[in-house]
């Protein structure tokens, strides 16, 4: 049994505009030890998906099934989830001064966690442990910065106590999202390497949330990509890197500057991410897709094995194009050739035409 299993998660908002489909169906696993990195554009659901585990989605419609060792999350009351968050599930925030409270002192903020949770530790063992968690994130002289307030630190000093705060309890697991998109790359750096380093060293599961395909090549096993709340496509880091099946992982990764497919150039994907009110119907990327096909239009692509993972972890696409289309390569490009050539026939013809065009004005600019 997986540490965290969710099975077929859906999450809408209604809004005073119509339904808000912000995730349509997601399954995936974590174990301990492993880190899973979603990625995908703003507005994919990405937090959506992992603040509703934890119940801070108030309002939405949830179905689904998400168990943590064994116990469904989605099942809880607020109090049980209370007792999840923070002592069983470490969060890490985009922007720590909204985790942060600016009018306490940083120390004095994570020792209140501690005995919240732990009420049987005294003030000094807490005020102890504080001081050693911010030393092992790095913070310099823990024992006097531990009564800064959190305006004196700097902003990566900022996410490193969130880092220490997320470990204070040794949670089994740690869901981080965007922890380091604030960052200067030096600083970004530094931080996922100190999480991988204590990820191993506690043995924590990690569920790190990006729009930064480098991200997820510095730190994850697995990787779920996500496109208008649902995945497109879920494997190990190596084959998301040198077999992308799905066009939009494939042009994630050619957006990569010096990215292996990209050959020094940067290829943006055209178009918009859809709006989660009117998903696109078909495959949601058929507006943007440049192998888009008549059926892409039509028919929705299920989830399905393609090729066959390098590191054994399975290889799930939701794309018509041929199964053994995979990679950056030129084999596959002729497959996909292929595969357009008999499937575009009517109304994709002139889809395709109108998004070469778009990709040419996007280079041109
Ligand atoms: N409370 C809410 N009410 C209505 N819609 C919401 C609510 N919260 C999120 N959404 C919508 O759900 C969709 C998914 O949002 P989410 O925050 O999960 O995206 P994301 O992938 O995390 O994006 P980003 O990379 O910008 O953080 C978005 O369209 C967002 O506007
Ligand atoms: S199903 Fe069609 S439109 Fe969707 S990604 Fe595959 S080729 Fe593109
Ligand atoms: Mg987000």
């Amino acid at each position: 049994m997986s540490l965290l299993e969710v099975i077929d998660l859906k999450v809408s908002f209604n809004t005073s505009d119509g339904v808000v489909q912000a995730v349509r169906g997601i399954t995936f696993n974590v174990d301990s030890g492993r880190t899973l990195g979603i990625v995908g554009e703003s507005g994919s659901g990405k937090s959506v998906a992992t603040q509703t585990l934890l119940g801070l989605t108030p309002g939405a419609r949830v179905s689904g099934t998400a168990l943590f060792e064994g116990q469904d999350l989605l099942k809880m009351d607020g109090d049980q989830l209370r007792r999840v968050r923070g002592k069983q599930i470490g969060m890490i925030f985009q922007d720590p001064l909204s985790s942060l409270h600016p009018l306490y002192r940083v120390g004095w903020q994570i020792m209140e966690m501690i005995r919240t949770h732990e009420p049987e530790v005294t003030k000094a063992e807490a005020r102890k442990r504080t001081i050693e968690l911010l030393g092992i994130v790095g913070i310099p002289q823990a024992n006097q910065r531990v009564d800064d307030f959190p305006h004196q630190f700097s902003g990566g000093m900022r996410q490193r106590a969130m880092i220490a705060m997320a470990l204070a309890l040794n949670p089994k697991l740690i869901v981080a999202d965007e922890p380091t998109t604030a960052l200067d790359a030096t600083v970004q750096a530094q931080i996922l390497d100190l999480m991988s380093r204590l990820q191993r060293e506690f043995d924590t599961a990690l569920i790190m949330i990006t729009h930064d395909l480098g991200v997820i090549a510095d730190i994850a096993d697995d990787v779920l990509v996500m496109y208008a709340g649902k995945p497109v496509e879920q494997t190990d880091r190596r084959s998301l890197y040198y077999r992308p099946h799905h066009p939009y992982a494939k042009g994630l990764l050619e957006s990569i500057p010096g990215s292996t497919g990209a050959k020094g150039r940067l290829k943006p994907i055209p178009g918009q991410p859809p709006s989660l009110i009117n998903v696109p119907t078909g495959c949601s990327f058929h507006p943007r897709c440049a192998y888009v096909m008549d059926r892409c239009i039509t028919d929705e692509p299920p989830l399905r094995p393609v090729g066959a993972a390098t590191e054994g972890a399975g290889h799930d696409s939701a794309c018509w194009l041929p199964e053994a289309a995979l990679g950056l390569g030129s084999d596959a490009e002729q497959l996909r050739a292929k595969a357009v050539g008999e499937g575009r026939v009517g109304a994709a013809k002139q889809l395709a035409a109108r998004i070469s065009s778009d990709v040419k004005g996007t280079v041109a600019r």
